[in-house]
């Protein structure tokens, strides 16, 4: 039947182009700041614009069309329905694995073919009003649920789209879930309790993956529940418990170069919002100079993770931040203020049997006027 197919075709097209044009626009309206429109309702507005020579039902069937295409994971969807799937890897079309207590795993779920991942990227991104291509081939985003989400697609990846899941159950492990898990001793449980709740800056380090926010989490949890905490993040990974918080989320640039809003400014901007305690979700960049500076300045009790590879390189590349940040502040001047700054780093690490651990907690020392660390728990249980 040739009449309804291209019929059928050419409202599949339609839907198709007003798709992209609403993901496109939904996008710039993000960038520009603008609350979250109901995908239906912004579906219904654009093809009433842009379709008003259709019949009624056509337009209802275009409409009903781009949302369907819109939501829904597809082949993801039955893992991420698996509450013990931590972690969800897209290697390209053919290639999904899982991390299930800590443990990757191959699946056999598989896209049927780069076409059908590239839809369910779109799927993904097009309700955060984000994108993906050849322009901006990395894109960093986070699901209703919370969990957080990274893709990159060729030219970048050279074997098709990447997506990286990182799921957060709804329920996130508290200090004395950690301590029964083995990540935290009972001793080191109750040093993390005192340091926190008196106030003292805590530093976590690790590489990646190590559990480092899931910790930053938990010891939110010894913040006292009269406190104002504002928390800072890339993508809002954090639960606190707490009743009093306010959530902050940085926000890339758009396509056009402008409203990018970073850790930094949201910092600076914290600052101003009358906090008690300040979490950030990551250090990473020039925020370490403000960071150092708010900690000298009164601030003190912050809370942060850092990606190093043992607590004195945590401290190290905590003062290159600083210093990169680029202000012409003299070595040692950054190097006081780290030392007068952060109290204590927590050090995780990943173990073989996919097991997370504090390796050590270690105190900030002044040594000949270094930075140096002393180490006040260290893990010899296993
Ligand atoms: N204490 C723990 N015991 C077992 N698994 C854990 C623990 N903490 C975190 N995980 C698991 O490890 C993964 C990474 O956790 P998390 O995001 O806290 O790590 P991270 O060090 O902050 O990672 P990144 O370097 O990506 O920021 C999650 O899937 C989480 O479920
Ligand atoms: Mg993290």
């Amino acid at each position: 039947m040739p009449e309804p197919s291209a019929r059928e075709r050419h409202l599949a097209e339609l839907a198709a182009a007003l798709r992209s044009r609403l993901v496109e626009g939904r996008r710039l309206e993000v960038a520009a700041g603008a609350g979250e429109v109901g995908l239906a309702a912004a579906a219904r507005a654009l093809v009433e614009r842009e379709a008003a020579i259709l019949s009624g039902a056509e337009r209802e069937e275009v409409v009903a069309r781009i949302v369907r295409d819109s939501v829904g994971l597809g082949a993801l969807e039955d893992l991420l329905a698996d509450p013990a799937v931590e972690e969800v890897m897209v290697n390209g079309p053919g290639t999904v694995y899982v991390e299930r207590h800590g443990l990757i795993e191959p699946t056999d779920v598989a896209f049927a073919d780069e076409e059908e991942l590239r839809n369910t990227i779109e799927r993904i991104l097009a309700p955060l009003g984000r994108r993906v291509d050849e322009l901006s081939p990395m894109v960093d985003a986070r699901l209703a649920d919370g969990s957080r989400v990274n893709v990159v697609v060729p030219p970048l990846a050279i074997d098709g789209p990447v997506v990286s899941i990182r799921r957060f159950g709804a329920e996130r492990p508290g200090p004395s879930a950690l301590v029964a898990r083995g990540t935290l001793t009972a001793a080191q449980h109750d040093l993390l309790a005192g340091a926190v709740g008196a106030r003292r800056s805590v530093l976590v380090s690790g590489g990646t993956g190590s559990g480092k926010t899931t910790l930053l989490n938990a010891l939110s949890g010894f913040v006292s529940p009269r406190e104002r905490v504002v928390t800072i993040e890339d993508a809002a990974e954090l639960r606190l418990r707490q009743p009093h918080v306010v959530r902050l989320e940085s926000r890339p640039a758009g396509v056009e170069g402008r409203g990018e809003v970073t850790i930094r400014d949201l910092l600076r901007n914290a600052l101003r919002m009358r906090p008690d305690r300040i979490v950030i979700g990551e250090v990473r960049g020039a925020e370490a100079l403000d960071l150092l500076t708010a900690l000298n300045t009164g601030h003190d009790g912050a809370l942060s993770t850092l990606h190093a590879n043992s607590p004195a390189d945590a401290l190290a590349r905590l003062e290159t931040l600083a210093l990169m940040a680029g202000v012409g502040l003299p070595h040692e001047a950054i190097a006081e203020q780290v030392q007068r700054g952060i109290d204590l780093v927590v050090h995780l690490e990943r173990r073989q049997d996919g097991s997370r651990v504090v390796a050590e907690i270690a105190e900030v020392v002044r040594a000949a006027g270094t930075t140096a660390v002393r180490t006040l728990e260290s893990a010899e249980r296993r």
